[in-house]
């Protein structure tokens, strides 16, 4: 789910469809969104986090160390605002396209995950 204007439900929309389906399918929600909010919406402080999103892509971590079990039974992995520099971070990586592919974190998670649900400011995510 993506939309580059603030303030339209992303979030709030994103969140209830992962809520709503995680007591049926395996879910995992990706926050690509340097604000964090979906982190802070399970009330988890993403700025106290050393691994989310970004050391991710950065390969520092993987998805497994750094997504987050929720009390509402879909899996998280957030962002903070360390993931604004991630543009500027990947820009000589090859085929830095392709780092967030969900093959990347089905083989690296849990091998029922099968809803990967990606959320972002960005329109071209
Ligand atoms: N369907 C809705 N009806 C009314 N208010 C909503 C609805 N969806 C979201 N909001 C409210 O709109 C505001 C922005 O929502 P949010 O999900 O944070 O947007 P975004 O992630 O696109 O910035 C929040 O205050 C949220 O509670
Ligand atoms: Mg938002």
């Amino acid at each position: 789910m993506s939309n580059i204007k603030g303030g339209v439900g992303k979030t709030t929309s994103e969140l209830n469809l992962v809520a709503c389906l995680a007591p049926n399918i395996s879910t995992l929600l990706v926050d690509l969104d340097p604000q964090g909010a979906c982190a802070l919406s399970i009330g988890v402080d993403s700025d106290e986090l050393d691994q989310t999103v970004y050391e991710v892509l950065l390969r520092k971590c993987t998805p497994r160390e750094a997504i987050l079990s929720t009390p509402f039974g879909f899996d998280l992995l957030p962002s903070n605002i360390e993931l604004s520099k991630a543009e500027i971070a990947l820009v000589n990586m090859v085929m830095r396209e392709y780092v967030i592919g969900a093959g990347r974190f089905r083989r690296s998670s849990t091998s029922t995950t099968w809803f990967c649900s990606i959320h972002s400011h960005r329109s071209g995510c």
